[in-house]
């Protein structure tokens, strides 16, 4: 069966070549990602996770290697083929939240169906969907708020469900439980394992909690450019 994800030698670099800020980020990275599986990456702060998990989701381009989605080499496509790509296959929890300002929850967690036709009952259903998941996280009586009137948590809470509205085939979770109480950390990990079972979304969450990193089904370690595998409790202690 064709992968959701593949990465084939990604190499990321920052500055020119042989010039003393150059940074190698990535330094050859290679994964391949089944349909509805999931793992977690660990590391300490600027070892290139979000870095990774941009350059995974189309967001930024590796300076070398391949990034394939569904079978589709994403330096192969054009930028609106890659953001329709983008839109219908993956889910994006950013590190920072994004959640527009002059939007109520509800209408923020409704974004991504925007970009694609709908006919009216497609809408009360994405409706219905938003409801739910706001819901599950604690939110639902939040859904009208506006982004500034919420706590880091719950915009947090609020990103995840947005990311989940389309039914992607894979999410990419940048510290999805960042900002979260314990409580609050243990039902969006529920949330998570739950869609990922029931749905079939493949995830990919970059963490520096254990028990989050342990609930994946891999555990990888992102360090001096390299991504190797191992238990993830272990490694995310480490
Ligand atoms: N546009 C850029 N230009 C130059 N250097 C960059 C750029 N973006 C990121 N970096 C550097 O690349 C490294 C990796 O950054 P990245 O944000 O991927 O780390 P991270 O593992 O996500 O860290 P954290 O856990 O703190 O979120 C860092 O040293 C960062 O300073
Ligand atoms: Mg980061």
């Amino acid at each position: 069966m064709t992968p959701v994800l593949e990465l084939t030698a990604i190499c990321k670099q920052y500055g020119a070549p042989d010039s003393p800020a150059a940074l190698r980020v990535l330094d050859g990275i290679s994964l391949r990602v089944e349909a509805g599986a999931s793992l977690a990456v660990v590391g300490p702060s600027g070892c290139g996770k979000s870095t990774l998990l941009n350059i995974i989701g189309g967001l930024d381009r590796p300076t070398s290697g391949a990034v394939t989605l569904d079978g589709r080499d994403l330096g192969l496509l054009s930028e609106d083929a890659l953001a329709g790509l983008r839109n219908g296959l993956i889910g994006f929890v950013f590190q920072q939240h994004h959640l527009l300002p002059q939007c109520t929850v509800l209408e923020n967690v409704l974004l991504p169906t925007l970009a694609t036709r709908r006919s009216r009952a497609q809408r009360q259903a994405d409706t219905g969907r938003a409801e739910a998941l706001l819901e599950r996280v604690g939110l639902a009586d939040r859904r009208n708020h506006r982004p500034g009137l919420l706590s880091g948590g719950e915009s947090q809470r609020a990103a995840v469900v947005r990311a989940l509205i389309n039914r992607p085939r894979l999410l990419l979770a940048d510290e999805p439980t960042g900002s979260l109480d314990h409580a609050s950390a243990r039902a969006l990990g529920d949330l998570l394992v739950e869609l990922n079972r029931a749905e079939g979304i493949a995830l990919v969450v970059v963490t520096h909690s254990p028990e989050l990193a342990g609930r994946m089904g891999a555990g990888y370690a992102l360090a001096d450019g390299r991504l190797t595998r191992g238990p993830a409790p272990r490694m995310a202690l480490s």
